[in-house]
This record gives C-alpha cells, structure tokens and sequence, in this order.
C-alpha cells in the first residue's frame, strides 16, 4: 500500500467536516485533501458543465495520485457525479449524500427538513431518496444559496450576520396540523461548521443531522483493514485556484494539512 492516499474532495472546506471524521475512524491512513475553489460555489453550477469538470479533474488525480480510495465529501457533487466516477474509475468512490433515510427513520413529527445547496436540491438523486426512503413523511428542500459561503467566511474568522443565517434556514421550519419539523438534514458538508449558529437562530430546537460519521464508517467498510502505513509528515490540501492566502493555509493547518497551490 505504501502511502496511496484517500483523497477527500469537495468544492471548498466543508469536507474538512468530513475529514475529521475519516481520521477518527482510520487514524493510520494518508489523506490528501482536494479543493476544486476555482469552481467554488457548486450550488449554482449547470449540471452539465460541473459533471465533466469534476470527472475531467479526477482524469488527473487519478492519474497523479494514485489513491487507495477517494471521499467525494460534497453532496452537490455526490448527487450528481457519483455514478459516472464509479464508472470511469477502478477505484472505490464513497459519496455524501442527503441523510434522507435516517431522517425518516428517526423523525416523530413526520415533518422533515433537507437544508442543502441549491444544486442538491435540484437533483432528481434527491429527489429519489426521498421516493425510496421518505413516502411516509413530509420533507421541505430547502435550497440556500448563501450559506456555503458563509461557512467559508466564518472559518477564516469572519463574524456571521444572524439576521442573514436565520432569513436562510427559516423555510426549514414547517408548522402543520399542531406537528412541527423535527428534524433538519445538514446536506452539505460545509454546514455542519454553522450548527452552533443554526440553533442560537432556529425558531424551535431540531436534531441536526450531520451525516459525516455514517460516511467515515462507510469508508472504512469499503476500504477494508490493509496494513496501517502513515507516513511521517502532515497530510496535504491542494487547491485548483493555485496557492492559496493565509487564511485559507493557516485553516487547513488546523486541520493537520499542509495547504500546496
Ligand atoms: N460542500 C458542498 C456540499 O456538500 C457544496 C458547497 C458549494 O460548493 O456550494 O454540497
């Protein structure tokens, strides 16, 4: 094995939520961690136009890393790209997509939220989970198009605008026949750094779904017990905007990576 990297992929830094949780559940790997920010956000993006970049990015990942598996830790990405990467590539691909299922199992109001980007919203993937796992249950898509920056701006220090958070997670918030929503599914891997933040704004208490330690525990099942090689040395984040700024180096720092452009 010596070495092959998981590389953990997303838009922006919302997969370091995920990352963390890989190296919980699998201490001894090597992981390199992608930002594609020249694309950031994905939300918005064609789906056309984002399908072939990312399957166009990972032609050269694949071809430079080598990677002993890959976390496509980005729910607008997973929801439309998962299949064809699967299919292109000989490798595991382990996606993040919207926590629809345990939500419908868990909830008692039957009154369920997904809080994602707008992309994810629109998938007819999301759509699907819900025809397979949720029939019983009512759920909103909620499709914020300003929260993944937000997130980003925060964790480079920024000071978020409650007034804006709560305008954006409002329609989450459903009131019908006496039931209220009990459950919001954070279906993007950035949000989960705004939860502290959602609940002091939220109009009642919800369970947040943060679905990041089912993906780890996912990924290790996938990726199986080879023997434990980690090299010495902190793991890398590279950045397809090219070298990143300060902020953003000493971010991932904290996160164990060496930021490279
Ligand atoms: N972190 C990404 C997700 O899980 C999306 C952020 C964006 O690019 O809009 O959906």
């Amino acid at each position: 094995m010596s070495g092959r990297p998981i590389i953990v992929f997303d838009s922006g830094v919302g997969g370091l939520t995920v990352l963390r949780e890989l190296r919980v559940r699998m201490p001894d790997r090597r992981y390199l961690y992608v930002v594609d920010d020249a694309a950031f956000p994905y939300g918005d993006w064609d789906e056309d136009a984002l399908k072939a970049r990312i399957l166009s990015l990972f032609g050269s990942l694949v071809d430079a890393h080598a990677p002993l598996a890959v976390v496509i830790a980005c729910n607008t990405a997973s929801t439309l790209v998962l299949p064809d990467l699967r299919a292109r590539f000989d490798i595991p691909f382990v996606g993040t997509v919207p926590a629809i299922k345990p939500a419908a199992e868990q909830t008692r109001s039957g009154l369920v939220s997904v809080l994602a980007t707008p992309g994810t919203v629109r998938r007819d993937y999301t759509r699907g989970l819900i025809e397979s796992f949720a029939r019983d249950c009512a759920v909103e898509l909620v499709g914020a198009s300003r929260l993944a920056a937000m997130a980003e701006a925060h964790l480079r220090g920024g000071a978020l605008d409650p007034d804006a958070l709560r305008a954006e997670i409002a329609p989450c918030f459903v009131e019908r026949d006496g039931r209220r929503t009990d459950i919001v599914v954070l279906a993007c891997t950035h949000y989960p750094f705004l939860v502290g933040a959602f609940r002091k704004v939220a109009p009642w208490p919800v369970d947040w779904l943060d679905p990041a330690e089912a993906i780890a525990r996912q990924a290790a099942k996938v990726i199986g017990h080879t023997a434990p090689d980690l090299p010495e040395g902190f793991d890398r984040a590279v950045f397809t905007a090219g070298p990143p700024d300060y902020a953003t180096r000493r971010l991932v720092h904290g996160f164990g990576l060496t930021a490279q452009g």
